[in-house]
C-alpha cells in the first residue's frame, strides 16, 4: 500500500548511514511501489553541491548497498526524486532555500542522521526559519544520549520545539521482521502465553553475536562500549518483547507502555552478575586496543549479565544477556528454556527434558521447539528430544527469503505516522536509568576488561556466569 505524498529531508545525506542503509532503504520501497513518484527527497549536508550531483552520489550507494545496476530504469526513476541543499547545521547557509523547497500540502519529515552534538542546532533552525510545524515529524538516530543526563537534556530540548508525537527515535532492531515477528508469536498464538512466566520457563537467553570488530569506528566505539552501544537499546528492546504484558492492542502507547513496566521493573545488576570482555590480538588480525587505536583502553566489546525482572510474572527466572564483537559467528537469537515436567512416568533415560523454543533473529531467521518423543525401535519407552525447526524462508517462500530492511520498514512507518516501533522519551530514560550505575562502577573501578581470543565465544568468565547456576550457554555458531 503506498504511502502518502512526502518530503523527506536527510540531514547528514552524505554520511555513512544515509549512504548505507537510508538510501538504499528508501529506493526498495520506490521499486515495491510504496513511495508516490511526486515525493521528494532532499538531501541536507554541508557539502556544496547541486542536485545533479547528489543524485549521482546516491545512485553510487544504492549500486553498492542495494546490489542494482548502474542503468537500472528504477534507479533513473528513483533518482528523480532526489535533491540536495547545502545546509550550515551552526549557521544561517541554507536554511531559506531548504524552505523553499518543502511543499504544501505532502507530509513533512527530517531525518538527524547526524552526530546527537547537531541535534539541538538543527531543531532550532527548523523551527526558527519557520520549516517545521505541529505536524513535521523528526527521526533521531542512535546513540540517543550516553547516560540518563545527557538523554533527558536531549530529550528536553527537542520538547521546546516538537511534541512527543512528532519525535521518531530510532532502534533499528524494532525495525527487523524477526524481532517484530515476537509480539507474533507471543500474542497471536494460544500455545505460548499461558506458559510464559516463572512457572513454567526456567530462564531466558537473549545472544547477539557478532563477528566484526570496531575497526573503523573505534573513535566512536570506545566511549561506548558494548553497553551503551547494544545493551541500553537493541538487547533491552529485545528484552521487552520477551517479557512485556499483553498490551491491549497494537497501538503505540499501548506497546510502548507495557515495554516500559518491563525497564522499571529491572532490579540493579549485582557486580559480580556481569563480564565484561575485550577482545585480543589472534596472530593474524588486530586486537580491540589496536582497532579502537587507544593501548590503554578499558572499554568492553563483550558483556554477559544476569538480569532479573521484580514482578510477579518473572520472580525467580533470570535473563540473561550476552553480546559481544569478534565471535565466533554472527548470530542472534533468543532461547526460552522451560521447566522440567514435575514428574516423569517414564523410566530416566538420560535425555534432556526441558522444551526450549529459540527463536533464531539473523541469520536463517526461524523457529525451533525442542520436544521429546519416543525413540523409534523396540527397545523399550525411550525418549530423544526432537527439534520441530521451521526456518521462514522455507515456510513462507522467497517472500520470507527476502525480509525487508529495518529501515524500509522504519522509514515508511514514519511516513505513516505510526509510531509504535520508535522510542517513547519515557523509554529511553528509563533504560539509560538502569545501565547508568553499571555504567558508573565499571568507570569508577579499575578493573580491566576479562581478555577473549578473537573468534572465540568470549571471556571463559562468562562461562561461570552460567555454571554457578547450574545452566550453561547455548553454543555459538
Ligand atoms: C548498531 C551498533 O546499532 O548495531 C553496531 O552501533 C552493531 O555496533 C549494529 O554492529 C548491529 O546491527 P545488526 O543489524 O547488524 O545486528
Amino acid at each position: 500500500i503506498p504511502v502518502e505524498d512526502f518530503d523527506l529531508v536527510i540531514f547528514g545525506a552524505t554520511g555513512d548511514l544515509a549512504h548505507r542503509k537510508i538510501l538504499p532503504g528508501l529506493f526498495r520501497r520506490f521499486v515495491a511501489g510504496q513511495i508516490p513518484e511526486t515525493s521528494r527527497i532532499i538531501g541536507a549536508a554541508r557539502t556544496e553541491q547541486d542536485d545533479d550531483a547528489f543524485r549521482a552520489e546516491a545512485a553510487k550507494a544504492i549500486v553498492e548497498f542495494a546490489g542494482v545496476k548502474k542503468n537500472d530504469p528504477d534507479l533513473v526513476r528513483f533518482t528523480g526524486l532526489l535533491g540536495y541543499t547545502a545546509i550550515d547545521a551552526k549557521g544561517e547557509g541554507g536554511w531559506k532555500a531548504l524552505k523553499a523547497r518543502m511543499r504544501k500540502g505532502a507530509v513533512h519529515a527530517f531525518y538527524f542522521s547526524v552526530a546527537p552534538s547537531l541535534f539541538g542546532d538543527i531543531a532550532e533552525r527548523l523551527h526558527g526559519h519557520g520549516i517545521t510545524d505541529k505536524h513535521s515529524r523528526i527521526v533521531v538516530e542512535k546513540p540517543f544520549g550516553r547516560d540518563l543526563e545527557t538523554a533527558r537534556a536531549l530529550n528536553t530540548m527537542l520538547a521546546q520545539h516538537f511534541r512527543e508525537q512528532q519525535i521518531y527515535r530510532i532502534d533499528h532492531y524494532l525495525g527487523k521482521e524477526t524481532v517484530q515477528n515476537l509480539m507474533a508469536v507471543r500474542f497471536a498464538n494460544i500455545l505460548f502465553e499461558p506458559l510464559w512466566n516463572a512457572q513454567f520457563i526456567d530462564h531466558v537467553q537473549i545472544t547477539v553475536a557478532e563477528t566484526v570488530g570496531v575497526s573503523g569506528r573505534g573513535s566512536y566505539y570506545d566511549k561506548s562500549g558494548a553497553i551503551r552501544d547494544m545493551v541500553q537499546n537493541h538487547m533491552m528492546q529485545l528484552l521487552c518483547l520477551i517479557a512485556m504484558e499483553p498490551p491491549y492492542h497494537f497501538d503505540p502507547n499501548a506497546v510502548r507502555d507495557e515495554k516500559l513496566k518491563v525497564i522499571r521493573a529491572l532490579e540493579p545488576v549485582e557486580p559480580s552478575d556481569i563480564v565484561r570482555g575485550q577482545y585480543q590480538p589472534d596472530g593474524k588480525e588486530p586486537g580491540y586496543l589496536e582497532d579502537a587505536e587507544n593501548p590503554d583502553s578499558r572499554t568492553e566489546s563483550y558483556v554477559a549479565m544476569k538480569v532479573r525482572i521484580s514482578n510477579w510474572r518473572w520472580q525467580g527466572t533470570p535473563f540473561y544477556l550476552r553480546t559481544g564483537k569478534k565471535l565466533r559467528a554472527r548470530t542472534s537469537e533468543i532461547a526460552i528454556t522451560f521447566k522440567e515436567p514435575p514428574h516423569s512416568i517414564f523410566d530416566d533415560t538420560g535425555a534432556p527434558r526441558a522444551n526450549e523454543l529459540v527463536i533464531r533473529l539473523q541469520p536463517n531467521e526461524g523457529m525451533n521447539l525442542k520436544v521429546m518423543i519416543k525413540e523409534p525401535g523396540p527397545g523399550g519407552m525411550r525418549l530423544v528430544q526432537v527439534p520441530l525447526d521451521m526456518s521462514f524462508a522455507d515456510a513462507l517462500g522467497p517472500e520470507g527469503a527476502d525480509m525487508p530492511d529495518a529501515y524500509e520498514r522504519l522509514i515508511m512507518d514514519v511516513i505513516r505516522g505510526n509510531q509504535t516501533l520508535f522510542m517513547r522519551g519515557d523509554e529511553v530514560e528509563a533504560a539509560w536509568a538502569w545501565t547508568d550505575p553499571i555504567i558508573r562502577a565499571w568507570e569508577d573501578g579499575k578493573q580491566r576488561p576479562e581478555p577473549y581470543d578473537a573468534g572465540s565465544s568470549g571471556p571463559e568468565e562468562a562461562l561461570r556466569l552460567m555454571h554457578r547456576d547450574n545452566r550453561r550457554w547455548r553454543e555459538i555458531r
